[in-house]
């Protein structure tokens, strides 16, 4: 079976394909039909150049840029890698929460424009995170590991969650509740029709002052002008990993003090990243096999 990679991935998994041409999309020229699977990481498919794509084996948990309604009406099979990125992306959530609340970056920008001078007593004073509140939107895979996390740091766990779930990793609040009682909100949620621009205008405005929203999920969740005006004006922070026109960042936040900024890392360990090739070629071999697939994106 003849596969199109739009790069080479990650890991010696990604060796195991036995017809492997790579290649990135944006280089297509003509139409492929002997192109039978893609391995993509979320980006759109372009069905017309590829008649023949019978498989679209996902690099990522997250394909909300796939296209997968076409896809699926043009039969095409679409998998996806969950399960492998959890402990990455918690961790990441939780470097993002520890440098904004902690003020990190600022402290670093300090010491490397030599402006360090005078006394620790007169550094700069951040909020403390042990015993804070947590607010978690979206209590799955990822959002569940990063509230295990957060029991090592004593914080006082919140979430929210389309279907309320029986758990004793925190408690269980309206998402408009949640966003005015937390001190800290991170975004768990996979990016849908519903979740997009969930945190709108209004809902931004319910953080407290001083709170900090940490987003590891997608950018289209938020409401990207309401939260680049919050930031501007001061009164919340934030720790972004991703953002609406990804690798373009609001010009805005550039020279903010009150946001850190990095670009979409959530996976991007060496073992996360190989274990994800991993996956997905697995999925491509059991296509090819005949057999069922190991992770099908779910209806
Ligand atoms: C995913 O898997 O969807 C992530 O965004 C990659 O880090």
């Amino acid at each position: 079976m003849k596969v199109l990679a739009t790069r080479r991935y990650p890991g010696p998994a990604f060796e195991e394909l036995e017809d492997v041409e790579v290649q990135p999309l944006s280089e297509l020229r003509s139409t492929r039909p002997e192109i039978e699977a893609l391995a993509v990481a979320n980006e759109p498919v372009p069905l017309d150049l590829l008649p023949g794509l019978r498989l679209v084996a996902n690099f990522g948990v997250g394909y909300d840029r796939l296209g997968v309604d076409e896809l699926r009406s043009r039969g095409v099979a679409v998998t996806n890698t969950p399960g492998v990125l959890d402990a990455a992306t918690a961790d990441l959530a939780f470097a993002l929460i520890l440098a904004t609340r902690r003020r990190v970056v600022e402290g670093d920008q300090r010491v490397r424009a030599g402006a360090w001078s005078g006394s620790w007593a007169d550094g700069l004073l951040a909020e403390e995170l042990t015993g804070s509140t947590l607010g978690i939107i979206g209590l799955g895979r990822i959002g569940r590991a990063v509230a295990r996390r957060a029991q090592g740091f004593e914080l006082r766990v919140l979430y929210t969650q389309r279907t309320r779930i029986d758990t004793d990793l925190g408690e269980y609040r309206e998402l408009d509740d949640l966003l005015a009682e937390a001190d800290i909100v991170s975004i768990h949620a996979p990016r849908t029709p519903e979740t997009t621009s969930l945190l709108d205008a209004r809902r931004l405005s319910l953080l407290k002052d001083g709170a900090v929203l940490v987003n590891t999920a997608r950018g289209e969740i938020v409401d990207e002008t309401a939260l680049v005006g919050e930031l501007v004006s001061g009164r919340i922070r934030a720790g972004l990993d991703v953002y609406v026109h990804e690798p373009h960042v609001p010009d805005e936040l550039l020279a903010l003090p009150n946001v850190v900024l990095t670009p979409h890392l959530g996976s991007a360990t060496r073992q996360t990243r190989e274990a994800m090739t991993r996956l997905m070629v697995e999925n491509i071999t059991a296509f090819e096999r005949g057999e069922p697939l190991i992770t099908p994106i779910p209806d």
